[in-house]
């Protein structure tokens, strides 16, 4: 019988342990604890000849299976924070560690892999393909990683019903309220069984009630997972349910509370 392991990720960042098959414990003392380091970020933009600091100076530390909410008026950078640790922007200074990776020494074609295998993105907007069918777009971050329909097809639809929507799996998503594509959109992030889910207010465009019933959702997929979730809302009702809370005001972090 081959060696197994099952990893426990813990959330103090201490050592975790791995239990295999023979009900052994050994203890892994550095499992990079954190899901998400950053280190003095800067992130400054040049806009009409002025230097705009979206990120001014951010250390931040958030420990594996952790669910924090964002929260800060518009311009306060959300947007630009969710950007950087998804790899899409880089800072200016400092540096980001994602799952103990430093993503500035990562190469192009390694950082699209830890985007596309480690990171499931969640958006305000849905961002689903209108030509696809609700379990076709599930699929599509798998199937364009290269794994096979027969493959990901029963995970598409086990995450369908997860997220109640496995009744309208072959619906085209412009016939969905905003709330049942946010769901479909929440399947679709977790389908890669990301290590971190990134979404920036997923629950904008949503009434109080369908809101609530979102994030409700989004928290539960991910602990069930041990996923990190970073979700940018201003819903004090999202930022409740949060392990913890930490609230940016011009590119800095002015409160940061843990429940
Ligand atoms: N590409 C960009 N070019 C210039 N300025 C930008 C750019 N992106 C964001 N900013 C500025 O950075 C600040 C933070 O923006 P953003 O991260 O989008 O805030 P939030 O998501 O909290 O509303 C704002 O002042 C915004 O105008
Ligand atoms: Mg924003």
């Amino acid at each position: 019988m081959p060696f197994r392991a099952y990893h426990t990720r813990n959330k103090t960042g201490g050592p975790a342990f791995v239990h295999n098959d023979f009900g052994v414990s050994i203890i892994v003392l550095n499992p990079s604890p954190w899901a998400v380091q950053l280190i003095d970020v800067v992130r400054e933009y040049a806009s009409g000849g002025q230097m705009v600091r979206a990120i001014d100076g951010i250390r931040l530390e958030i420990p594996a299976g952790q669910f924090v909410a964002v929260m800060g008026r518009s311009g306060s950078g959300k947007s630009t924070l969710l950007s950087l640790l998804a790899g899409i922007d880089t800072p200016s200074s400092g540096q980001i560690l994602i799952g103990g990776e430093a993503l500035h020494r990562l190469s192009d074609e390694a950082l699209t892999r830890l985007r596309r295998d480690k990171i499931g993105m969640v958006y305000q907007f849905f961002n689903l393909l209108s030509t696809l069918s609700v379990r076709e777009n599930v699929m599509l971050p798998a199937l364009l990683a290269g794994v096979t329909e027969t493959e990901i097809g029963p995970v598409a639809d086990a995450l369908l019903e997860e997220v109640r929507m496995a009744h309208r799996r072959d619906a085209r998503p412009h016939t969905l309220s905003g709330g049942e594509m946010q769901r479909v959109a929440l399947a679709r992030a977790l389908v890669r069984s990301p290590e971190l889910v990134l979404a920036d207010e997923p629950t904008g465009n949503l009434d109080s009630k369908t809101a609530d019933q979102v994030v409700g959702m989004l928290r539960d997929l991910g602990r069930a997972r041990r996923a990190t979730v970073v979700l940018v809302t201003h819903n004090p009702e999202a930022a409740a349910v949060a392990d913890r809370t930490v609230e940016l005001s011009d590119g800095r972090i002015v409160q940061d509370v843990s429940r």
